[in-house]
């Protein structure tokens, strides 16, 4: 199958309850990141969002399809995916 690389297909994700479409394969940190919506709160509740952008950090943790605790940067958006905010 040929995809024009200048316009990759989009695909709608859903942020706190909000949808958003973004070209396919986006990470979904970048979700996160480019909507200014933190990821997670700490412990001691400041906001945190992806530091490192490879998997070692993990302060990009967030709650996934309800699986709670994923490495937002390590997962290509899809459709139909819902990022929520980790208390
Ligand atoms: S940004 Fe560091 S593990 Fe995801």
């Amino acid at each position: 199958m040929l995809r024009n690389i200048s316009s990759p297909a989009r695909v709608t994700v859903w942020l706190n309850g909000t949808s958003i479409e973004v070209p396919e394969g986006t990470m979904a940190s970048a979700v996160f990141l480019v909507f200014g919506v933190p990821c997670r709160a700490s412990v001691t509740g400041e906001q945190r969002t992806a530091l490192c952008g490879m998997g070692i950090c993990f302060e990009c943790r967030a709650t996934v399809d309800g699986a709670p605790h994923r490495r937002t940067c390590q997962l290509p958006c899809r459709e139909g995916m819902r990022l929520e905010t980790q208390p």
